[in-house]
């Protein structure tokens, strides 16, 4: 912190306890957690907003922005209960997520941190939401045994609501973009493609839920595959989906108002569904694949919302298995957002020195890779 009270001493020199306090409010989960070491989760609490926004079919960023103020104090003190945090002189940083995502929900999340890190006289350190959904792949739970941290080169697929891409990681904290999507990220295309087949909000885990119970699965839906490039393309497959949805609905015509579903079965839907799924699974598993195998890559990294979708996970495994080198993807509770991943990247932030004062502002379309 540059700016303090007068007369308040600065932080603890060598306070390197290894113990982060963070906090995410990026999007619709309101998240605190004590991470140590970059690895150790001690405690992680994340107050969902997603019964709330179902209702709307999606998030509404003034309720959202309301829903994190209510719940922020909570959150936190559950997790400094959780973890025993009362003497806040062994704590090493503050970490907040500081972009992208929705102005009005980063603001909450920054000034609580802000308030925590001034209060307490410790560290804040500003942490890229879409770095925290990798460095989830380095958190152990609580009764966890150790397992070895991902190691370098790596190729990391993040695929979220808000953001897809690929990165080639040759060590901490350094990235080199290997391609993204060129318009709809993959969950956006789920929640999409899945109100448009009439499931409820999230589409993502209603769309895995429905597949599983496809009988036919012959329906196929195209492939975008952008040459031989990492970039990645979704619009045309969900318009490809709001069509298939249609001519199955034995409509033949654009959607009128009401849901493009109408008259659709569950047998159906879930035919769908599989079809859909399997196109998005399959250009992400072979793009990572490939990315893998000419990059030289000692391990695959799996993150974001989507990473939840047992069906890529599976897929992406095949394929580092087929290489030789392993996937490492956080249980899915990690890959959704959560607090946990962003004191992860908080901690080899905080020891590469990274420092926010009191101006820190939210970002809402900051960059992994500028
Ligand atoms: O990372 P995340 O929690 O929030 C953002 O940073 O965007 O990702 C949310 C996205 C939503 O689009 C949701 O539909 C998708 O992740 N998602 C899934 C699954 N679980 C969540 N997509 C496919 N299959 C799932 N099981
Ligand atoms: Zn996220």
């Amino acid at each position: 912190m540059n700016e303090r009270a007068p007369g308040k001493p600065g932080p603890a020199e060598g306070a390197r306890s290894g113990i982060v306090v963070s906090v995410e409010t990026s999007c619709d989960e309101t998240a605190v957690a004590i991470v140590e070491d970059g690895r150790r989760i001690r405690a992680s609490v994340v107050a969902s907003q997603v019964a709330m926004h179902a209702a709307t079919g999606g998030i509404v960023p003034e309720v959202a922005a309301r829903a994190h103020l209510r719940w922020i104090v909570p959150v936190f003190e559950e997790a400094r209960a959780a973890a025993g945090i009362d003497d806040w002189s062994i704590v090493e940083a503050v970490a907040v997520t500081n972009g992208p995502g929705l102005a009005g929900s980063l603001l909450v999340g920054i000034n609580f941190a802000k308030t925590l890190a001034y209060v307490h006289d410790v560290p804040l350190v500003p942490v890229n939401h879409l770095e925290g959904h990798i460095y989830a792949a380095w958190l152990l739970d609580s009764g966890e045994a150790d397992r070895p941290a991902p190691s370098f080169p790596l190729v990391a697929l993040v695929v979220s609501g808000g953001h897809t891409f690929l990165v080639q990681m040759s060590d901490h904290l350094s990235y080199r973009l290997l391609g993204e999507t060129v318009d709809d990220a993959a969950g956006e295309a789920f929640d999409k493609v899945g109100r448009l087949l009439g499931l409820p909000y999230p589409g993502g885990p209603a769309i895995m839920e429905a597949a599983a119970g496809a009988e036919r699965r012959d329906v196929i839906f195209p492939r975008a595959w952008m040459g031989d490039s990492y970039d990645f393309s979704f619009s045309g497959l969900k318009t490809a989906a709001r069509r298939s949805i249609e001519l199955a609905a034995g409509s033949g015509r654009r959607a009128p108002a009401g849901p493009a579903s109408e008259g659709l079965d569950a047998g159906m839907v879930a035919e769908l569904a599989y079809g859909f799924q399997e196109s998005v699974v399959d250009v992400l598993a072979t793009k990572t694949g490939r990315a893998a195998e000419r990059s030289g890559a000692r391990c695959i990294v799996l993150g974001g919302g989507v990473a939840a979708n047992s069906v890529l996970r599976d897929r992406i495994a095949g394929r580092a298995a087929a290489l030789g080198i392993p996937l490492i993807v956080p249980r899915p509770g990690l890959c959704t957002d959560n607090a946990a991943m962003i004191g992860a990247a908080g901690y080899f932030r905080s020891r590469a020195g990274s420092r926010a004062d009191l101006a820190l502002d939210a970002r809402p379309s900051l960059r992994l890779v500028p």
